[in-house]
């Protein structure tokens, strides 16, 4: 995805992880370069959000800077710094956040568990199927030190169950009545079951 302006300007890195606070990380300047640099991080935000959505068909977006502002989870940006004759690109992102969720395991038991959940993720439409989404997932998996199988996933498309099965084995989702899916091995063990 490309924009008007140098995203090398704002980006150091091929991953980034974009909180709240909406500040590059690694920012140095004075006030009005703080200010430019959240303006631009909330627009890229914004239009990563709405293609994501466009991508899984949903009318509204689930990624706003609106919505990350107001919340504690966090943003993976994928960079292509070459991109667009070098003024660079965003390939992807991959937001994670934690919530409370009640859960059910295949025998019925319920859990009330608070785990890292994938909340969005999107690979630009000219990137898919390259092995960009793997660099991302991996980059979140050893940033929140998390095995694949203990996250819990809320509305997986058909391309990210796909994924999930080719690159970590999860098959058979157990899908939940709030739409999240979980995977067996999710659960924790039996002595802690409520
Ligand atoms: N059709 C079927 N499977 C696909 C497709 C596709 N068009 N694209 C990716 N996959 C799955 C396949 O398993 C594929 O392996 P294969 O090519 O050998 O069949 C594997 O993902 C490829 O892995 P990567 O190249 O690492 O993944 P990619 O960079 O394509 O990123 C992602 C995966 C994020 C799911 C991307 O395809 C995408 O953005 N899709 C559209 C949006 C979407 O569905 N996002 C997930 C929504 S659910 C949620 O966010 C909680």
């Amino acid at each position: 995805m490309e924009f008007k302006f140098n995203i090398n300007d704002y980006f150091k890195q091929q991953i980034v992880a974009i909180n709240h606070n909406l500040i590059p990380p690694g920012f140095s300047g004075d006030r009005r370069q703080l200010w430019d640099s959240v303006s631009k991080v909330t627009e890229i935000v914004n239009a990563l959000g709405e293609s994501s959505a466009a991508a899984q068909g949903l009318t509204k977006a689930i990624t706003t800077a609106d919505r990350l502002r107001n919340s504690e989870h966090k943003l993976f940006l994928l960079i292509d710094p070459d991109h667009n004759n070098g003024k660079g690109a965003i390939s992807g992102m991959l937001k994670v956040g934690k919530k409370t969720l009640y859960l059910f395991d295949r025998e019925g038991n319920h859990f009330q568990v608070t785990p890292l959940c994938i909340l969005d993720f999107y690979v630009h439409e000219s990137r898919q199927r390259l092995g960009l989404g793997k660099i991302l997932y991996e980059n979140m998996l050893e940033e929140e030190q998390i095995e694949p199988v203990k996250i819990a996933i809320d509305r997986p498309s058909d391309k990210f169950l796909g994924f999930l099965r080719k690159h970590y084995h999860l098959n058979s989702p157990i899908k939940q009545m709030n739409n999240y899916v979980v995977f067996d091995g999710f659960f924790p063990e039996e002595d802690t079951k409520s």
